[in-house]
């Protein structure tokens, strides 16, 4: 889809996401990503990829806003969630540390939700985490 046929909350998380990448902290990666998430009660959390020095203690965007959306909201859920990346190429896709997070999100609140990844030309809708990452680390129904 490209991105001036967003429309409604969809437009709405995209500009929420694309301006979240503006307070990006990547002096390492200079690789900026925003994301913005929608919950239930349609309000919008963003967050943004943070570096550090010591590389791993960094976080990416998706993170940022989940793990906050969980401190600060744990009763509401998360209806859909969008990934900006500046470009035109083609939209990143989440790594695999936050595609668990959102998984383990999707269980938690027992409802999937849409991940939406986007650029500045561009935007891909993949339908649920579940089916991005179904055999994983914590799926109840698979352990022994
Ligand atoms: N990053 C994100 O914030 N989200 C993604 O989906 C992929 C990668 C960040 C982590 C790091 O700060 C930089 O992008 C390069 O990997």
């Amino acid at each position: 889809m490209a991105v001036d046929e967003l429309m409604g909350d969809e437009l709405t998380l995209y500009l929420s996401a694309k301006q979240a990448s503006e307070t990006a902290h990547a002096p390492y990666s200079k690789f900026h990503v925003g994301a913005a998430l929608m919950l239930d009660d349609k309000s919008v959390i963003t967050g943004s990829n943070q570096e550090n020095a010591a590389y791993p203690s960094g976080l990416c965007a998706e993170r940022v806003a989940l793990f906050f959306a969980g401190a600060q909201a744990p009763q509401s859920k998360v209806l859909m969630i969008l990934i900006y990346v500046p470009g035109t190429g083609r939209p990143a896709a989440p790594c695999g540390s936050c595609l668990q997070v959102m998984a383990e999100t999707e269980d938690r609140q027992n409802s999937a939700f849409e991940i939406l990844i986007a650029n500045d030309k561009s935007v891909i809708l993949l339908k649920d985490v579940q089916s991005l990452l179904p055999f994983r680390f914590g799926r109840k129904d698979l352990q022994a």
